[in-house]
């Protein structure tokens, strides 16, 4: 018999991950969970500093997630929702989840993950323009370092190269620009504010280039998450959509990260002032229980495209699962969880905490920068604090203080440009991020020892 270790060298084709490292040394796994903690198959318990992917908000246990799934599974396991069908806990999680949105935002299409929901908001940007009669108004602007998923039009919009080398991406009409990142970024002696307008300048200035009328839309996550977890610089965003408002270009907010609370509001957009006219959400939708996404969709597009839907006959666009009852029933129960425990009051409650004991790891001689905000956070790693400059790309630097956060009982995630993420479940306590943050010291202290120089 082969051992579960075996046949996964054997069989599973891993995502995101170095296909020889993985048959040398195999699968970690993961066997059971219990709030923000995991245990892995030798036993060993491990804080989940990720919530897996930025996204099991509610940790590892929640009852009622489990019972909202049970029921729906035993009442209706299947149902879809194209020509007209529908089912009430679809219904209901569409008209929750407009009502929770910013203003503006009427409608709601459901999808099965984030990389379908930009996918699918990008279709409706195209679809939109044609039905406004301005077909060559088509490209998306992304920044740089921006992750937006991995199927053919996200994969494109995403900015990592490691998410794009050998996928001949980008395959749409895309511009990236600047990614906003003070610490690299912004000059010296460059105010926060100054630098904003600086972006601001040269995305209008890139737009003007490419010719407004080109340009259909800009996408921002809030925090850019995947990336490095960057934290906007003040007045970026205000000053990025004054210049979106002058050409008449669409702002697509992905809350796929920031959604349901990670920043402390609802929407990342909420705390950073975003009026987007189209939300991209998933993972903390459902806690991760189960895969949803949804495309939220401000009143002028929708209508633009019923008009446009009843030219062509159908609006046609949909997958067999996108608004799947168990799923929508568990993401409904998600939903009422973030009420009735006032879950985004927690956040805003744990978070100077947590922001403390970020900020404190400044002060490590590995840590160039630490930031954050909510209950999310990174810090970056340089070779020299006073350069600021990185550690060779061979040390995998972000990767080995993972690693060793691991031998102290804690799962963080290594992130580009040396940087180390921190994304607990929502419900995490004081004392939890005492722990979490004492093991990331332990795990730091591991690093630099072996980096000393003898
Ligand atoms: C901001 C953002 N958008 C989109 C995605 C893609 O989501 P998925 O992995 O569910 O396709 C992610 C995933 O991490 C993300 O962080």
């Amino acid at each position: 018999m082969q051992t579960l270790d075996q046949a996964d060298r054997q069989y599973a084709l891993h995502p995101f991950t170095h296909l020889s490292n993985h048959q040398a040394q195999g699968p970690f796994l993961i066997e059971r969970g219990e709030g923000v903690y995991v245990w892995d198959d030798k036993g060993n318990r491990l804080l989940e500093g990720m919530s897996g992917l930025w996204c099991a908000s509610l940790g590892f246990s929640e009852q009622r997630l489990v019972d909202a799934a049970t029921r729906q599974f035993a009442a209706l396991p299947y149902a879809h929702m194209f020509s007209h069908h529908s089912t009430q806990p679809a219904i209901e999680l569409s008209q929750r989840l407009v009502n929770m949105a910013p203003e503006g935002i009427g409608k709601c299409f459901f999808v099965n993950s984030g990389s379908e929901a930009v996918d699918t908001a990008v279709k409706m940007v195209w679809y939109y323009n044609n039905a406004l009669g301005r077909p060559q108004k088509k490209t998306i602007i992304a920044r740089r370092n921006a992750y937006h998923g991995v199927t053919v039009a996200a994969g494109s919009l995403t900015g990592l190269p490691y998410a794009q080398d050998g996928f001949d991406l980008p395959a749409i009409p895309v511009i990236h620009v600047d990614t906003p990142h003070a610490y690299r970024y912004a000059e010296n002696g460059e105010s926060e504010q100054a630098y904003s307008t600086r972006l601001a300048e040269a995305l209008e200035q890139q737009i003007l280039e490419a010719g407004a009328d080109t340009i259909a839309a800009f996408i921002a996550e809030p925090v850019m998450g995947a990336g490095g977890v960057l934290v906007p610089p003040a007045g970026y965003f205000e000053k990025i959509q004054a210049v979106l408002a002058r050409h008449d270009i669409l702002f697509i907010a992905d809350e796929v990260i920031c959604g349901f609370g990670r920043t402390g509001n609802a929407w990342g957009s909420e705390t950073y002032g975003i009026k987007p006219d189209m939300m991209t959400s998933a993972k903390q939708l459902s806690s991760a229980y189960l895969p949803i996404g949804a495309v939220l969709v401000s009143d002028a597009i929708y209508d633009a495209m019923q008009s446009h839907a009843d030219k062509l006959g159908v609006f046609g666009t949909g997958n067999t699962y996108g608004g799947h009852p168990v799923a929508a029933a568990v993401a409904l129960e998600t939903l009422r969880i973030y009420e009735d425990d006032d879950i985004f009051g927690q956040v805003r409650q744990r978070s100077p905490h947590f922001l403390e004991r970020v900020n404190a790891l400044q002060n490590h001689p590995l840590v160039g920068n630490a930031r954050g905000v909510g209950l999310i956070g990174a810090i970056e790693l340089v070779a020299d604090k006073d350069s600021r400059s990185p550690f060779p790309a061979a040390d995998k630097i972000a990767v080995q203080v993972m690693l060793a956060a691991r031998q102290h009982g804690l799962i963080l995630r290594a992130a580009p440009g040396d940087t180390v993420a921190f994304c607990p479940p929502l419900i995490i306590n004081d004392e939890q991020i005492d722990e979490m943050f004492d093991a990331v010291t332990d795990a730091l202290n591991d690093v630099h020892q072996q980096h000393k120089p003898a």
